[in-house]
Parts: structure tokens; C-alpha cells; sequence
């Protein structure tokens, strides 16, 4: 026998006519990246975007604004969404699925709010659906997730994870920008949402945990179930607290486990010091610690947002298409998943331009505590549900950030019962 004749043979590809929803930054992003891929043997049959009247990079006659000419053609068998608006992303992902097509999209805002809808359609319709590219661009985490990590073993996955907020983070910590015009950079260079409140008020981190949460943990929740935040509280006041101990503030999302059937998930702005293997993490590029108890940790970093790292997600995800990959939810469908839980304590520093905006009643206890005209700061322990039930700590002029190690597990606190307040001196 020739030893050509052992060589295994790969499964029959299939080829891939493309219908593109979007050419924004994504959008035209990957058409770039497909025209120098040509082995992919992946075309774009047509692209429909929003407005008629936009000037184009390519000829016209690419282009439509009538949905139905790509859902409704027989020869296009992958739909890639890649619009910026998550309701009209959602109708043409349903329709796509429930035609049997299969659909490629970077939509996190989308699939948070539909994720369990999303999963029937997929079901009821034997239809595939990839999104690698909605978390943390081009880092393939969920795939990692999805197929590395056996849920037994994952203990937490803690990480930037996005783009926008630590680049503006590193140009006012590194650079001394001011707020807006790191915001206007970061618009500039393609890394923020359309709508920048979405990166900066942490709802598009807050989008992407709950994605995580499902193929880490198979945990459904949306961010109305979890603690989140972004950035849009942090002063230059804090940015010197950090700097005097060393330290740098990253907006970064959580879930760990807190017992055996029990998880936390929050995104917070939070300190890292430079052991951390996130304090490196700058400007757009995301980064995500896993921890599981043989394999313990591990890194991953990329870039977690631009035309062409965002690009590269959703290329790799059509290339799956050809072997016809698709995600199996294993830990969502297993009996025993975890559950999300508020029930747990976090170290907190809460600083305010005035100490009346701190409640301090909402503390177990507090551990150090600073009080000057115009610079207030509070370190204490606070329980996760005091958190969720009032949002005193994002009121203007308040900003909460995370101590490093933040989750407490030794409940010493709440034997304790509170600290006097007269004792810390600041009642
Ligand atoms: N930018 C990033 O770094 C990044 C990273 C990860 C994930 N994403 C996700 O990728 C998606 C696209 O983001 P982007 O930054 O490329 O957005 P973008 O630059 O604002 O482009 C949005 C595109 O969507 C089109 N569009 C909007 N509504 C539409 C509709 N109803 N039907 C057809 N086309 C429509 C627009 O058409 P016109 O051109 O006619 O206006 C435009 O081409 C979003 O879900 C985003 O969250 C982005």
C-alpha cells in the first residue's frame, strides 16, 4: 500500500454564497479580508445596506436596500449580519434561520436580547448560527469555551473585554486625555459602537458577559440579572489614587464561580496591579484570564475591536461553515449548570466630590476612608444586592471602582454585622 493511500481525505466542502448585511466598519472590513482569501471560495452575492444615497468604496450594483433580495434568493446559503442595529439585525436573523440559511453575525447587543430565542430557531429550524466575532473581536474565546473547557473544571473567566473603553482608559491614564477626546479617537479609529453610550455606560461589556455566560457556564442571564457599569463615573482623581499605588483602572467583566452551584457575574471599572496579567492589556486590545482547576490559568489576547481583527472572527466563522460547525450548547443542556447568584460580598472604593453622595449605610464595613473638600473616598465591603437594589453609586460625581481581589468569600464581614461609622469617623 502507498503511504499516499493513509492520508485521510477531508469531508466535501461546501460553497458558500453570501448575502451581507452592512458595510460599515465590519462590513467592509471583511469584504477586504475575503478578497485576499480567495481559497476560501467564499463570494458575496449582494450586500444590502440602509442608506441608497452613501458613497461606496466599490460599484453600486453591489448594493441593495430591500432585505428580501438576499432572504429571498435560493443561492445564498449564509447570511453575515453585520448592521448596527440590533432590532432590524434580529428580524433578519430570524427570517434567515427559519429559511434554513445559515447566519454569521458580530451582533452581541442582538444575541444577549434573544439568546434563548436564538437557540430554538436554531433547533426548530436546523439551522446554524456563529458569532465568534461578538466577543472580544478577534480572540477566539467562545469557540475556546465551547469546545476547550469542561464545565466541571472552569472556575472563572475575568477579562477586558471591550475595545473602546480600554483604549479611552489608556489614553487618560498614559496619555493624560481628557475623556472626550480619547472617546473622539477611539470613534475615529473604528473601535467604538455607533452609539458610543453603548461601550462607555459598560452596556455592550454587559452584552458580551452574558454571551460568555452561556458557553462557559451555560448560564442564560441578561444584564438586567447581573451588577454592571462603565466608565463614564471615572475622575482624574481616581486615575491619581491608582497611580500612587501603582496600580491602573480597567472596566472588567466577571463570572466565577462562588460555590459549587452557585456563580457571580459583574462588569466594574476595577483596579489591576501589575500582576495581573491584564494590567498589560492597552489601548483596543482586549485580553481574558480563564482559571479551572487542573489546567489553571490561562491568557488570551487580541484585539478586541476594528475593521479587520473584527473581520477575522467572522471569516473564521464562515470557514466553519464549510465543515458545518455549529455550537451544541453542552452546558446549557446539561441538568446541573450553574446559577447566577447576588448573594456574595465585594471590596469596593467609592470616591465623590462630596461624602454625602456615598451612602455609607449601604457598607458592612469600611476599611480606610478619605474626606477633603471636592475629593471624598470610601474603601469598604458591600454586599452584591445592595448594588442591584439602588443606584446611588452611579450618580454624577460618583465613581465605584473594584479593589483587585474584589469578590470576598470569607463571610467574617457579615458575623461581624457593621462597623460603627462614628469608629471609621465619617457618619
Ligand atoms: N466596529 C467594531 O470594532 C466592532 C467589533 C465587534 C463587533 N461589532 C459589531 O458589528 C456590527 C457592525 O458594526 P460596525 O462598527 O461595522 O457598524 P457601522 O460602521 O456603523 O456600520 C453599520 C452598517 O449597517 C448598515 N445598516 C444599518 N441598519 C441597516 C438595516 N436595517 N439594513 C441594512 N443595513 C443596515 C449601515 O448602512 P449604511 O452604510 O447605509 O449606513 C452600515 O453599513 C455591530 O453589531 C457591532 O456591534 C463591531
Amino acid at each position: 500500500m502507498s503511504t499516499k493511500s493513509k492520508v485521510p481525505v477531508l469531508p466535501v466542502s461546501k460553497n458558500l454564497t453570501l448575502g451581507l448585511f452592512g458595510f460599515g466598519v465590519v462590513g467592509k472590513g471583511l469584504y477586504d479580508v475575503l478578497q485576499s482569501t480567495p481559497a476560501l471560495q467564499a463570494s458575496i452575492k449582494k450586500i444590502c445596506i440602509k442608506n441608497e444615497g452613501k458613497q461606496r468604496a466599490i460599484s453600486k450594483d453591489h448594493f441593495t436596500t430591500h432585505a428580501s433580495e438576499l432572504l429571498n434568493d435560493e443561492s445564498i446559503n449564509v447570511i453575515v449580519e453585520l448592521i448596527d442595529d440590533a432590532d432590524a439585525a434580529f428580524a433578519i436573523v430570524k427570517e434567515a434561520l427559519q429559511k434554513g440559511k445559515a447566519v454569521v453575525s458580530a451582533n452581541k447587543k442582538m444575541i444577549a436580547a434573544h439568546f434563548e430565542e436564538l437557540l430554538y430557531l436554531q433547533h426548530e429550524y436546523n439551522a446554524t448560527f456563529l458569532y465568534e466575532g461578538s466577543c472580544c473581536a478577534s480572540i477566539p474565546i467562545i469557540r475556546n469555551l465551547e469546545e476547550y473547557y469542561d464545565n466541571d473544571l472552569l472556575s472563572s473567566v475575568k477579562g477586558i473585554i471591550n475595545g473602546s473603553t480600554n483604549y479611552i482608559l489608556t489614553k487618560i491614564f498614559e496619555d493624560n486625555l481628557s475623556f472626550k477626546d480619547a472617546l473622539i479617537q477611539a470613534q475615529q479609529l473604528g473601535f467604538a459602537e455607533s452609539n458610543p453610550a453603548l461601550d462607555i455606560e459598560g452596556h455592550d461589556a454587559a452584552n458580551k458577559l452574558s454571551i460568555l455566560l452561556a458557553h462557559a457556564f451555560g448560564s442564560i442571564a441578561s444584564p438586567s440579572n447581573f451588577i454592571y457599569n462603565g466608565i463614564t463615573g471615572i475622575k482624574q482623581s481616581d486615575a491619581e489614587v491608582a497611580k500612587q499605588k501603582n496600580l491602573k483602572v480597567k472596566l472588567v467583566a466577571t463570572a466565577q464561580k462562588i460555590n459549587d452551584n452557585e456563580l457571580a457575574a459583574f462588569v466594574l471599572p476595577q483596579f489591576v496591579n501589575s500582576q495581573d496579567d491584564l494590567y498589560n492589556v492597552i489601548n483596543e486590545f482586549n485580553g481574558l484570564v480563564t482559571e479551572s482547576s487542573f489546567a489553571d490559568k490561562h491568557f488570551f489576547k487580541g484585539k478586541g475591536a476594528g475593521a479587520y481583527p473584527t473581520a477575522a472572527a467572522v471569516l473564521s466563522d464562515i470557514a466553519a461553515l464549510r465543515y458545518s460547525y455549529k455550537y451544541e450548547y453542552k452546558k446549557y443542556l446539561q441538568e446541573n449548570k450553574l446559577t447566577l447568584s447576588n448573594n456574595y460580598y465585594l471590596k469596593v472604593f467609592v470616591s465623590a466630590d462630596n461624602i454625602d453622595k456615598i451612602n455609607k449605610d449601604a457598607f458592612e464595613w469600611i476599611e480606610e476612608w478619605h474626606n477633603e473638600r471636592g475629593n471624598c473616598w470610601v474603601v469598604g465591603i458591600i454586599h452584591a444586592e445592595k448594588l442591584i437594589q439602588s443606584d446611588w453609586w452611579k450618580a454624577d460625581g460618583v465613581s465605584l471602582i473594584l479593589s483587585q481581589n474584589a469578590i470576598i468569600e470569607n463571610v467574617e464581614y457579615k458575623k461581624i454585622g457593621k462597623m460603627s461609622l462614628q469608629l471609621a469617623g465619617i457618619s
